[in-house]
């Protein structure tokens, strides 16, 4: 089986620094998979007429039997359509389109999980200038305020009352003008912590909480006070995982949820989630699992050597 994920950050020209792709790159062939990263600067997407549909540094390649973006929150436009050109000749992509282009945007995630019946915090989709008043009466202070495309906590902040909002908001218009942020109501009985759940096609494979002693924010390294620990899986809350990421429209994501007063809320939903947090609070190897429900949606041509035998 040959994949490839397509993945942005270098560090001195080795993309393996991620611990997740370093994971899949490691266990690759073991897995039987041969596995290529690839950053999509290296791509050409090309429509039509004859010739390769897709060059990579410059050269036709055969296509791979599956492609895993990996670009989460930082999928640009050239990114999108990379993940649609694959599709579109047939290839596998875990996860697709249309559910990494949910997930990369806050309020669409917020919408398609309301839309579904899914408790979510109450959210506004602020327009500048930003109206304090109206966020007062519709969200209520505290209230957290976030980049629709963020990731590890980095765009996500606390507004303690109307006069820091707005001075926030003073500052952000300055700096960058029309920039897309939500208003979310602050649930306060889940402050310092949330739940990871990794959900792996049909199957909810762990969950981890996650707890920070120094922020509101519970997605903190290790070496910023963030910890972490096994957290049981019951039927109701693999059930809601599962609901979660269909509504997405993911195969594969590493859901957030708050503890709420009455029950779980959906903090976000990534489609390229970190493997650490489940790796190391549950004692799985994701790699396989990943390379196993790959290799499973492919069908019978692509068993490994061992098993045809
Ligand atoms: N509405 C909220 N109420 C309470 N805590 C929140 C809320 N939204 C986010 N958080 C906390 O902030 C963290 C980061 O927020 P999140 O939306 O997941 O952004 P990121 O994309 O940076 O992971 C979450 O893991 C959670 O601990
Ligand atoms: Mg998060």
């Amino acid at each position: 089986m040959t994949g490839w994920i397509l993945y942005i950050d270098r560090v001195k020209n080795s993309p393996h620094v991620n611990y997740s792709v370093r994971r899949m790159v490691e266990s690759a062939q073991d897995n039987g998979v041969n596995l290529r990263v690839i950053h999509p600067d290296q791509l050409e997407l090309v429509v039509g007429g004859p010739g390769a549909a897709v060059l990579v540094d410059g050269k036709p390649e055969a296509l791979p039997d599956f492609v895993m973006p990996r670009l989460g929150s930082r999928t640009s436009p050239f990114g999108m359509a990379a993940i649609r050109h694959f599709e579109g000749l047939g290839v596998c992509c875990v996860n697709g389109s249309a559910g990494v282009a949910v997930a990369k945007d806050k309020m669409a995630t917020m919408q398609v999980l309301a839309a579904a019946g899914i408790a979510v915090p109450r959210s506004l989709l602020l327009k500048f200038p930003a109206d304090a008043e109206l966020v007062e009466r519709a969200i209520g202070f505290p209230a957290v305020v976030k980049l629709l495309s963020g990731s590890q906590g980095s765009g996500v902040l606390l507004a303690k009352e109307k006069k820091e909002f707005a001075d926030i908001m003073g500052l952000v218009e300055g700096v960058r003008p029309g920039a897309n942020l939500l208003a979310q109501q602050f649930v306060a009985s889940s402050s310092g912590t949330d739940l990871r759940v990794m959900v792996v096609g049909r199957k909810a494979v762990a969950a981890a909480r996650r707890s920070s002693s120094s922020s509101f924010k519970a997605n903190l390294s290790q070496g910023e006070g963030g910890q972490v620990e096994a957290y049981p899986l019951d039927p109701a809350l693999e059930e809601l995982a599962l609901r979660i990421t269909r509504a997405v429209g993911l195969e594969v994501a590493g859901i957030d949820l708050l503890f709420g007063p009455e029950g779980f809320l959906v903090c976000e939903v990534n489609s390229s989630p970190g493997f650490r947090v489940i790796e190391l609070s549950a004692g799985l190897d994701l790699p396989q699992i990943l390379f196993d429900h790959i290799r499973q949606s492919l069908g019978p041509a692509h068993k490994t050597g061992a098993e045809h035998a």
